[in-house]
């Protein structure tokens, strides 16, 4: 990412000469009429409200048909918000074909793997490789960068929206023919495609390059490397798409930054974003809460993998939801305090922008019961006062904007290549899930109040003293030498079951798993033995196992046993080993333990590498720790995990907001957060 495209979003108002914490939404007016914007654009003001993504699905609006365009109406909303100091991330539109253009040129709806048509009738019908979807684009595209190249409310472009939301996969006739070509560039021959797709088994032998398809509908497993190979490819053409759209709007506006916004939230995967993050000015995300048990955790998990996406450098929050949202089974409203906790727990992980999708609440459509920042009872209403208590919040929080990440002690690595392929069909188990044994492994670290950093494998490693890489499946020998000379060096590994099964072609390392990190380990894995569901076996520390076992054999003379099997299909055998390894060590840990079995076995490991929590031992657990810096100071951000009031005792510092959640510094008894709130301090940078 150039460093410099400044994000002009930072200093978005007329005037503005300091950074400070950008805040907005997706603005949708054309779905209001046109009397109602000037009533936006002044509550925008009362909110603080600084930026605004426009025109996200506005391609109907602005050209009605192939040859008819109406930009009066766009004109007229950015000179009103220029007007109103309020900054303007403008969408490329292309998130939603028209239906002219859809019935002009059905070619360029996707196909489903079972050879059906994506009707349009919702949005992002288009196919990523279509070459007619690209023309029409682009020309839009072209259409709107021309006409507003100079408009001074334009601080950043929104390339598309959320892509690969609904179209990651296509199995059309134009997928086939660009996954032959990336195929192609891959493997240069055929003989080198057969070898990695192994396809002496089953007779699937290629002899020609357009006998090659998607993995289509197919009577047994399809083949895991083309399956593999097409997530790939999938997440390659819709970064290709981001590549055309940008380069246009790098012609018109080369001091414009250009983003898209990633969704790094739950389970959406399609995308790998560690590629994705060099492809963008400034790194931007949407996130949305789950329920459940993990919610915030898995926020502050998402929002700590986005920020070092985007290298630990401040990124841009596109979209979040005050209340409840649209399509979860039962939408739940978010409860006093959860608005700005959410907001401020994204800005802990390095976010200098908040905004919300959307707006104002839609009146028609399928997300009318969608929150927004003005709810359909009206800006009288206690999600609009919260709202604007946010916009006073983050006014407050102008001295952390353009702050960077300070890097933790210890990180957990991160592998969308690991994901897809070990929770591939035709595996030991159907119930294993990748991220949530990350996510399991970030909340025992929030659980022991140690911060750990969530970061893409192919980042360095070299500050880190302990590194979890949990289901690390697919381990090309790279990433293994790259992993043991770290280790060797000082650096402390965890890794886990199903790890180091597989190289990058999908192909099992033979002789014992887990392949290349068996010497480093001191272990052999002859056979997996998993467990059904429901069915647990127990440890002789206490633990309880479940998803998993491994038949482990220790081979290293220096390798101590921390927990054996004493139940299960292994008792009596290994479970966790760990092995000293050149200056460092080597962990291996053979089951599923889970968020509430993984402290016990990580805090001995923490010990071993001499990582402590940087906060006081009584608040460890109950408060999570995020530091943000510039120069010589920094930014602790405090976040209550309870539902009780915590007292913060023994840590000195200037609060700058939330002493109690959402008042501002100081009107509140100081530093007592409530549950759910959030304090910063600002402090003098520690020495680590
Ligand atoms: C996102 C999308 C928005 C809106 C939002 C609702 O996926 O970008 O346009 O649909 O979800 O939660």
């Amino acid at each position: 990412m150039p460093r410099d495209r400044a994000p002009r979003w930072l200093r978005s108002a007329p005037g503005d000469t300091a950074p400070r914490i950008a805040y907005g939404a997706d603005y949708n007016p054309e779905q209001w009429p046109r009397e109602v914007w000037d009533e936006d654009v002044a509550l925008m003001r009362e909110a603080g409200v600084t930026v605004v993504s426009v025109g996200i699905f506005s391609w109907a609006h602005l050209q009605p048909g192939p040859d008819t365009w109406d930009f009066e109406w766009l004109d007229t909303v950015l000179d009103l918000l220029h007007a109103g100091g309020i900054g303007v991330d403008l969408a490329t539109a292309t998130a939603s074909p028209p239906p002219w253009l859809t019935t002009a040129h059905p070619e360029i709806l996707p196909v489903t793997a079972t050879g059906e048509t994506v009707w349009p009738g919702a949005r992002q019908h288009w196919r990523p490789t279509s070459p007619v979807f690209r023309a029409h684009a682009l020309r839009l595209v072209t259409a709107l960068a021309e006409r507003y190249a100079q408009h001074p409310a334009l601080v950043a472009w929104h390339v598309n929206n959320e892509l690969g939301c609904h179209n990651v996969y296509d199995y059309s006739d134009d997928a086939a023919r660009a996954f032959r070509a990336w195929l192609m560039a891959r493997y240069g021959d055929l003989g080198a495609l057969n070898h990695a797709w192994g396809t002496a088994f089953w007779s699937q032998r290629y002899t020609a390059w357009d006998q090659i398809l998607p993995p289509r509908l197919a009577a047994s497993h399809p083949n895991p490397t083309q399956q593999l190979d097409f997530k790939r490819f999938s997440s390659d053409a819709l970064a290709d798409h981001l590549r055309a759209e940008r380069e246009v709007l790098r012609r018109f506006t080369p001091d414009v930054p250009v983003t898209t916004n990633f969704m790094v939230m739950g389970e959406t995967r399609g995308m790998n974003y560690a590629d994705w993050a060099a492809e963008v000015d400034f790194v931007s995300n949407d996130h949305y809460v789950r329920p459940g048990p993990q919610a915030v955790d898995e926020l502050s998990f998402s929002a700590n993998l986005t920020g070092n996406l985007s290298g630990g450098r401040p990124w841009f929050l596109m979209e979040h939801s005050t209340s409840a949202v649209n399509w979860q089974p039962v939408n739940r409203a978010k409860q006093p305090g959860e608005l700005a906790r959410d907001s401020l727990l994204h800005v802990a992980h390095g976010a200098d922008a908040v905004c919300f999708f959307q707006w104002r609440q839609s009146a028609a459509g399928a997300e009318k019961y969608h929150s927004a920042m003005v709810p359909h009872a009206g800006p009288d209403s206690d999600l609009f006062r919260d709202v604007t208590r946010l916009g006073r919040t983050l006014d407050a929080l102008a001295p952390v904007a353009g702050s960077e990440r300070r890097p933790a002690a210890a990180a957990i690595l991160f592998d969308w290549e690991s994901w897809w392929a070990a929770e591939q069909d035709s595996h030991p188990t159907s119930l294993l899930r990748y991220r949530q044994e990350a996510l399991d492994w970030y909340s025992a670290f929030l659980a022991l109040g140690v911060r750990a950093d969530v970061v893409p494998s192919g980042a360095p490693l070299d500050g880190y003293r302990l590194v979890v890489a949990p289901i690390l499946h697919v381990l090309p020998a790279p990433l293994a030498e790259r992993l043991t000379t770290w280790a060797e060096r000082g650096g402390h590994l965890v890794t886990t079951y199903f790890s180091g099964i597989v190289d990058e072609n999908d192909h099992a390392w033979l002789g014992g798993y887990p392949g290349p990190l068996r010497d480093l380990l001191g272990i052999r894995v002859e056979e997996f033995a998993p467990l059904a569901e429901g069915e647990t076996a127990r440890l002789d520390n206490g633990g309880t196992g479940t998803l998993w076992t491994d038949r482990v054999q220790v081979t290293g003379a220096d390798v101590s046993v921390l927990a054996s099997w004493t139940t299960g299909p292994q008792a009596g055998r290994p479970a966790i080993t760990r092995r000293p390894a050149g200056e460092g060590s080597a962990a291996y840990v053979s089951t599923r333990l889970g968020a509430e079995g993984l402290p016990g076995t990580l805090a001995p490991l923490l010990d071993a590498a001499g990582i402590a929590g940087e906060l006081p031992a009584a608040l460890r657990g109950r408060v999570e720790l995020a530091v943000r810096g510039k120069g010589d100071e920094e930014f602790w951000f405090l976040v209550n995990r309870t539902d009780e009031p915590v007292v913060l005792a023994g840590l000195d510092g200037e609060p700058l907001t939330g002493a109690r959640a959402g008042e501002p510094a100081g009107t509140g008894p100081a530093h007592v957060l409530d549950p759910r709130g959030v304090l910063v301090l600002r402090r003098p940078a520690a020495a680590r």
